[in-house]
């Protein structure tokens, strides 16, 4: 497995992805995924196949105590690999190192096999954020301790 930090040359490669990943109205701009790539208030993964390609990335952000998981997305054609939880994992271990807490995110509850996916890996929901996708379109957010498996650091 190779997990690496995402640069600048690869954004080409990260808008494929995320065309691939989200329909138009949810899709991030290349402006703004050049700025996340060059941003260092960001940390970017790329998973990398064999040959070196992209097959996913994941965004993440530490501010003091709270780390946020902005963005994660699988190539179709790798997807129900191990790929998304492996690049969440190495997030959750970057946060933990750079003194975060806890981890949260938002996703669209419709988004199954997010929502599952982060369950498995010990993400809780905690509240909704109102009209966050748009009007109606609401965001749950779920939240993870940085102490253990799934176990909340912070009462
Ligand atoms: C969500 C996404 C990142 C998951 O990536 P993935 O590499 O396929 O996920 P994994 O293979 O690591 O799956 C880990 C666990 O998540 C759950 N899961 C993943 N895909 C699932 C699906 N389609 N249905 C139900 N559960 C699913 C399972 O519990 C799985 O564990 P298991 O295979 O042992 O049962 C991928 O589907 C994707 O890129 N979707 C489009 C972009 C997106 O919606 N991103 C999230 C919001 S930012």
């Amino acid at each position: 497995m190779i997990i690496t930090h995402a640069r600048g040359t690869d954004l080409a490669d990260i808008l494929e992805l995320e065309r691939s990943g989200f329909e138009e109205s949810e899709q991030w701009s290349p402006a703004a995924w050049a700025e996340e790539l060059e941003s260092p208030d960001r940390y970017v993964l790329a998973r990398l196949d064999r040959d070196a390609r992209i097959i996913g990335v994941a965004s993440f952000s530490r501010v003091e105590e709270i780390a946020d998981l902005l963005r994660v997305i699988v190539h179709p054609d790798a997807r129900g690999q191990g790929v998304g939880a492996s690049l969440i994992r190495a997030g959750l271990d970057w946060a933990a190192a750079v003194g975060a807490r806890r981890m949260l995110l938002e996703v669209r509850p419709d988004n199954e096999p997010a929502v599952t996916l982060y369950r498995r890996l010990g993400f809780e929901p905690v509240s909704t954020r109102r009209n966050y996708y748009g009007p109606d379109r609401h965001a749950l957010v779920m939240l993870r301790g940085l102490g253990g498996d799934g176990v909340w650091a912070v009462a």
